[in-house]
């Protein structure tokens, strides 16, 4: 079976892991900074802060806004879940804003009318790792006075107009889990212009020590968590991070070569000018999903279903619905392919001929396509 993931670790990653072993300082510490440093300048941000998950750094970045229990939080229905659960945890409130259906992210053009005098922050998604439109993002959050925040777990090493995601808005949260193009196993990132930003990350996830002190004090200065992580994921991190431009690139070839492969046979995914994704997922649309998925399987290659609900579906966000016609039907179309940077060709070209040979068998596979934009 040709898997929709398959995290790249080598010998690089193993010797970095045994060093920190054998070094006997496995909490965080110097290849955490180490790491941090590396992180921020490549997002061309002041700070990156290390946690222990995505979830965590979605969670922090919005604490750090400023966002209270009550405030409003524009956001996409079209993500993982833990886009928003942060903010149901902190008391706070999404208010679903639909996409563009070419891109899957946040309509700009739809944003301004959300706006309410609750809303504090818009929470823009990178999904498959396309850096939302940010431009339009910032004009409204600049208008509103509202923060902007990226939530940029699928997106490390992609650019917008140039700039790498993280540096697109206020701040930003990244994710290292085990499928990411980055991975430590489980990790997060916070990035950030802004001092404050840094100092209130620093701090609250060390139970609200005092930003410039370690574990061993008793200070507490405010409410916090521990959302800190290790010094041997931060030295996985460290590895990959140095491997990240080639991974993307190898990501980046690997989706030129099913667009090329599949060229009259399916829509390729859509990319705006300017923009530079990392090709978190490759991801098409077909009708009768489910039945496409089996029968992919049936050839050997597995599919992703980034997401199969739109995030109002669910029983605990129920009472936020308001109707996002794209991101329910994207929601019912996605599917994504291979892509991941250890396939081979051999394996690339299998996973396109099985796509064709499906598509072939079911005329009516897919969908009608999603128009361009009125000019
Ligand atoms: C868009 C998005 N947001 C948030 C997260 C949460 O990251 P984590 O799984 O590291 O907590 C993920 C990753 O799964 C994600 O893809």
């Amino acid at each position: 079976m040709i898997g929709i993931s398959r995290p790249s670790l080598g010998a690089e990653e193993q010797d970095a892991v045994r060093e920190v072993l054998e070094s006997g300082h496995i909490a965080s510490g110097p290849r955490t900074v180490a790491f941090e440093d590396a992180f921020a300048e490549a997002c061309g941000t002041e700070h990156a802060l290390l946690v222990n998950s995505g979830t965590a750094a979605v969670e922090v970045a919005l604490r750090a806004t400023g966002v209270s229990p009550g405030d409003e939080v524009l956001t996409t229905p079209f993500s993982f879940i833990a886009s928003v659960n942060p903010l149901l945890l902190m008391g706070a409130r999404p208010r679903f804003v639909d996409v563009d259906p070419r891109t899957y992210t946040l309509d700009p053009d739809l944003l301004e009318a959300a706006v309410t005098e609750k809303t504090k922050a818009i929470l823009a998604v990178h999904l498959y790792g396309l850096p939302a439109g940010m431009d339009a993002v910032r004009e409204v959050a600049e208008r509103h006075d509202l923060a902007v925040v990226e939530d940029a777990c699928q997106a490390h090493g992609a650019t917008y107009r140039g700039k790498p995601a993280g540096g697109l808005g206020d701040v930003a949260a990244f994710s290292f889990y085990a499928t990411k193009n980055l991975t430590m196993g489980e990790g997060g990132a916070v990035t950030t212009d802004d001092d404050e930003v840094a100092a209130f990350v620093r701090s609250y996830r060390n139970h609200g020590r005092p930003p410039s002190t370690g574990l061993g004090t008793y200070e507490h200065v405010q409410c916090g968590n521990n959302f800190r992580t290790s010094d041997i994921h931060a030295a996985i991190g460290l590895v990959q991070l140095r491997r990240l431009g080639a991974l993307n690139e190898q990501r980046r070839r690997n989706a030129e070569r099913l667009s090329r492969a599949l060229a009259g046979v399916v829509p390729a995914p859509f990319v705006p000018p300017d923009v530079e994704p990392s090709w978190h997922q490759y991801t098409l649309r077909v009708h009768d999903r489910d039945r496409f998925v089996q029968e992919m399987r049936d050839r050997g290659v597995q599919c992703g279903v980034y997401y199969p609900r739109v995030l109002y579906e669910y029983p605990h966000l129920a009472e936020y619905a308001s109707p996002c016609p794209e991101a329910e039907r994207a929601a019912r179309e996605v599917v994504s392919l291979p892509v991941h940077p250890s396939l081979t060709e051999a394996e690339l070209d299998a996973v396109a001929e099985a796509v064709r040979d499906v598509l072939a068998h079911a005329p009516d596979a897919l969908p009608d396509p999603v128009p361009d934009p009125v000019p």
